[in-house]
């Protein structure tokens, strides 16, 4: 595929839709966390995107229901009728009980409302890496049907390609802040074939040999890596073989080593600690 639009990032980004593993914070990929995120200033969110055993993708981390929801076993043999009535909440604390499960539809318009920018993870279950894909790519043509334009439309806020304003709302027009990520080359790649207007970015653990190449590749405009393998010399040779690569790093939620990581040339962090702001990054909420 071609090279996808680039996008800018915030510096600081809430892990799984801002509620994660810290007792007292909002539970992880719910609307409860989106809103607390944003309430605690930050400017940009990432969350999970499954599919129900019906193909409509929800926000949800695990293979399985039991850690996070009220449900048992995989989400790919639940249909979205049985995602609709679990409890996401009551699992973090009873003050959650009732959290929905979010559809992704939902997540969007509260991240749009919000004015939240956006990293969709796709995370395929095993063999549905192109349906995910697809059911992504389908609900976000639905929200934004000028996406479905060349990749040179609109995704810097240019001017929307052939369509005329009058014919549509305003908000068709916007933009989404989005980039859409993967650990799925395959899901990249149909994310590319569908949406070549939106950007993305290959999820890796360790910078694997060829990381740079399977980017090039997927035309992808960033690369999401796991901070626990990130040195400066890293992140230094990445800096000079790709100077144009959004770079990012997953899950930081110690301060002193966001200093260290800002400070090697990454561009954004993901944390955890939406309860932290210790580089003074988020801005206040007016
Ligand atoms: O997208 C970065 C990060 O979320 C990847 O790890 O397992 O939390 O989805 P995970
Ligand atoms: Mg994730």
């Amino acid at each position: 595929p071609e090279r996808s639009p680039t996008l800018a990032y915030p510096r600081l980004i809430a892990h799984r839709g801002g509620g994660a593993g810290f007792v007292g914070l909002a539970p992880e990929n719910t609307l409860a966390g989106l809103a607390a995120a944003h309430a605690a200033g930050y400017r940009g969110v990432e969350f999970d995107v499954m599919l129900s055993a019906d193909g409509i993708p929800f926000l949800h981390h695990d293979d399985t229901l039991e850690r996070t929801t009220s449900g048992k076993g995989p989400i790919a043999a639940a249909s979205a009728a049985v995602l609709d009535r679990l409890d996401a909440g009551r699992w973090r604390d009873p003050a959650y009980a009732g959290e929905a499960l979010p559809r992704l539809a939902a997540a969007l318009e509260l991240c749009l409302d919000a004015g939240l920018w956006i990293n969709l993870e796709i995370k395929p279950t095993t063999g549905r890496d192109r349906a995910t894909a697809q059911a992504v790519a389908a609900t976000l043509l639905a929200r934004w049907p000028t996406l479905a334009g060349p990749p040179s439309a609109p995704n810097n806020g240019g001017t929307p390609g052939n369509r005329s304003p009058a014919a549509d709302p305003v908000s068709t027009f916007a933009p989404p802040p989005l980039v859409v990520s993967s650990f799925s080359p395959a899901a990249l790649a149909e994310i590319a074939r569908l949406v070549p207007a939106l950007p993305r970015a290959l999820l890796v653990g360790a910078l694997p040999r060829d990381g740079l190449a399977q980017c090039r590749a997927l035309g992808c405009c960033g690369l999401h890596l796991d901070a626990t393998y990130l040195d400066r010399r890293t992140l230094a040779a990445l800096r000079t073989a790709a100077p144009d690569l959004r770079l990012a790093a997953y899950t930081v939620n110690d301060p002193a080593r966001m200093a260290e990581l800002f400070a090697a040339g990454i561009d954004a962090l993901f944390t955890d600690r939406i309860d932290l702001d210790p580089l003074g990054l988020v801005p206040a909420t007016p």
